[in-house]
């Protein structure tokens, strides 16, 4: 049948579908799963050693969080109070994630998001959008149609992911345990969108018996050496310069890491700092991965550029808010010019003529205008001090971060060999 423009186009108009009451409460569970999901991912960037599955959480954690905000802020326009929007719908759904929490290992974190929650989160989101009447609901079904696409695309991925990390008979018989284990919840809690029955007997957790706490210790594949810090240089000696600016965009991935932290050991904020963290986190991999692509552009392998792994020797070791306050202390100090970002966009667009650092570049300063003005929203309402002891506490931070920095001697920089070429 050709589709008709008749009703905008819009599906479904002439059935009953759900009462405003049922699709709140449908909803409602959408939105706590995608913010458990995004806890999940961010939480787990940190104990994840596989380079590109680290990567990717990141990515995901960030989509979800997006998606737990569409539902979120589509709630009060369903009669639902706000306060009640961003509140846990029952304890039954929490016990599943509090459960999930606990994957051992990349073999069951991506057992857990591919087998079980991103198709259950698919198979409840289109059962919604077939259910509703489109007409009446279109708000909702415009959201979940970008989100089934995007949630879609993740899955594709993790699939992918899934089948390069589980390729041993004993890893596989580790991930259908937990799939087990999480299946079952996931279905005594009635499923993602709480149409099946609850059952409080199988509804017990396993692992889960206090909350999950990210162990504080750095993980890494084998992609990149690693090294403590890498030599600095000035603009002058442009090539090594260009080189030190990609190890340090790879090396980012160690903020990343820490803004995991941040986002999943502060408890009780406002949902618009969870989605703000969650951007910040996902920004500062991006930035990792800036690295990553620029010294494959040159290198034609992403493994001769080391990384990094001294910030985890500071960052690691902070309370949420000291690390946050320090690291609004070093980004704001980006925004001086010169040198800061602006100063190193325009070093790679006019002294070392590289293209693509120069697109990363700008992109990196743009993005690091975000994260102050970001750190500057959140630290205003989470720090209860004086904007004076708000910088002797980044400060502390700083000094910390000298001294990390001074334990160990900088390694050299690959040589680019005549490949930054510089103008012509
Ligand atoms: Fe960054
Ligand atoms: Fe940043």
């Amino acid at each position: 049948m050709k589709r008709s423009y008749r009703y905008a186009g819009l599906q479904n108009a002439k059935q009953e579908g759900f009462s405003v009451d049922q699709c709140a409460a449908r909803l409602h569970r959408f939105a706590y799963a995608a913010e458990r999901l995004m806890f999940l991912q961010a939480a787990h960037i940190i104990s994840t050693p596989e380079r590109d599955v680290k990567v990717l959480l990141a990515r995901l954690q960030y989509e979800d969080s997006q998606h737990a905000s569409q539902f979120k802020a589509r709630l009060p326009e369903l009669r639902v109070s706000k306060t009640k929007a961003y509140q846990a719908p029952d304890a039954a759904l929490q016990v599943v994630f509090d459960e999930a929490m606990y994957a051992a290992n990349t073999v069951e974190l991506l057992a857990g998001l591919t087998k079980v929650f991103k198709p259950a989160l698919l198979e409840a989101y289109q059962r919604y959008v077939n259910k509703t009447n489109g007409l009446a609901d279109y708000p909702t079904v415009r959201i979940l149609k970008t989100v089934i696409a995007e949630v879609e695309d993740g899955l594709h991925l993790l699939e992918t992911a899934y089948h390069a990390v589980v390729d041993t008979p004993e890893k596989e018989v580790e991930s259908e345990a937990w799939i087990g284990t999480l299946r079952n919840l996931l279905a005594a809690a009635g499923g993602i969108d709480g149409i099946g029955e609850v059952n409080l007997n199988a509804l017990q957790p396993i692992r889960a018996a206090t909350p999950y706490l990210i162990p504080k210790q750095l993980t890494r594949d084998d992609t990149f050496p690693r090294v403590w810090d890498i030599i600095h240089v000035d603009n002058e000696r442009v090539e090594e310069r260009v080189m030190q600016m990609i190890a340090t965009r790879l090396g980012e991935t160690t903020i990343a890491e820490a803004l995991g932290f941040v986002l999943y050991e502060m408890k009780d904020q406002p949902w618009e700092f969870y989605a703000d963290i969650s951007r910040h986190l996902w920004d500062e991999m991006r930035h990792s991965v800036f690295g990553e692509a620029a010294a494959e552009a040159i290198f034609d392998e992403r493994s001769v550029m080391p990384i990094r792994d001294w910030e985890a020797a500071y960052l690691f070791k902070m309370s949420p808010l000291e690390l946050y306050a320090m690291l609004f202390g070093v980004e704001a100090g980006l925004m001086k010019y010169p040198p800061g970002k602006r100063e190193e966009f325009e070093f790679c667009r006019d002294a070392a003529c590289h293209r693509l650092m120069t697109t990363l570049q700008d992109f990196d300063w743009a993005d690091e205008v975000l994260h102050v003005h970001i750190a500057r929203r959140r630290l205003k309402e989470w720090f209860d001090g004086s904007p004076e002891e708000l910088q002797v506490l980044g400060q502390k931070g700083l000094d910390f971060r000298a001294k990390a920095r001074a334990l160990h001697p900088q390694s050299p920089l690959p040589d680019a060999g005549g490949k930054i070429r510089g103008p012509q």
